[in-house]
């Protein structure tokens, strides 16, 4: 079994050249297949909203929510780096409540890092919590918690005047103390000048090739979220298929007394003559 990295690690990996993966997971069973898998990473997303509890977005996302799948996701990888993300609302109101929100994670779901969005708005924030002595991934470009003020799930950087933005956050970001920063649907062009302006690791999602390694959503990239599929995910897998036929099949078993069958059940140890006697003790 590979040993856990640390955030040294993800920098050696920099250094090297090497790209990192990284996924997201919001449960046991999802978590233990990518550390199964050999992924560097995995984020606790507050995409687990829409992913996994059905809401249209990230806000309602409590810190309760957030905590208990990140504790999940630790039982299924006890050996990967796992980065908790700060849902809205438990930062956004003083440094105080943003730090006290992320020793909840370190403390109660033993995660490596967390994850909050946005640039200079959120720099006190970042500072507060690394000040703390927690390692803090930054968030940036199409951040979802703030997508309304966006105008929706929106690509960013794609002007001049967008660009200079971003690249304004990103440096502000690093200055405040982030240890990383993640790239959301940015471009290409944009994404390499911030990796080369910026000494921290840089990821990307949805934001192109030059940077030091890629998250993907896992329930995009399995084809578990139906409701819509971002221009950047690559579909690797199509789980929504798989597992509705496998229903569609069962039921038809059910149905039609196909199942359970003979090698489902459990066999009686004494004759069936002596539970012929049990049953007419009773009639
Ligand atoms: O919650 C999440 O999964 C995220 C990604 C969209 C980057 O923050």
């Amino acid at each position: 079994m590979a040993k856990k990295k640390s955030i040294l690690d993800l920098y050696k990996m920099k250094e090297k050249g090497e790209k990192a993966t990284w996924v997201t997971a919001y449960d046991f069973p999802m978590a233990s297949f990518a550390e199964q898998a050999g992924i560097d990473m995995i984020l606790v997303g507050d995409s687990l909203g829409m992913v996994v509890l059905g809401y249209n977005g990230t806000e309602p996302v409590t810190m309760d929510d957030c905590v208990s799948h990140c504790q999940a996701v630790r039982r299924g990888a006890p050996n990967t780096y796992i980065i908790g993300d700060m849902p809205f609302g438990s930062y956004q109101t003083s440094d105080e409540d943003a730090v006290r929100n992320a020793v909840r994670l370190l403390k109660e779901a033993d995660v490596d890092a967390i994850k909050l969005e946005g640039g200079r708005r959120v720099a006190s924030r970042i500072k507060a919590i690394s000040d703390a002595g927690i390692t803090v991934f930054g968030h940036i470009g199409l951040t979802p918690q703030s997508s309304g003020q966006l105008g929706g799930f929106k690509a960013q950087g794609r002007t001049v005047d967008s660009a200079r933005e971003l690249i304004k956050d990103a440096i502000a970001v690093e200055e405040a103390g982030a240890r990383a920063l993640l790239l959301e649907a940015v471009p290409p062009e944009v994404t390499e000048f911030i990796w080369k302006k910026l000494s921290i690791p840089v990821y990307s999602i949805g934001a192109g090739l030059p940077c030091d390694g890629q998250l993907i959503i896992c329930g995009d990239m399995l084809g578990m979220f139906q409701a819509f599929t971002p221009k950047f995910v690559k579909k690797y897998a199509n789980i929504a298929e798989v597992v509705i036929n496998a229903f569609k099949e069962y039921a038809d078993d059910v149905r039609n007394g196909r199942f359970p069958e003979d090698q489902h059940v459990y066999h009686i140890k004494d004759s069936i003559e002596d539970f012929e006697k049990l049953f007419k003790e009773f009639e």
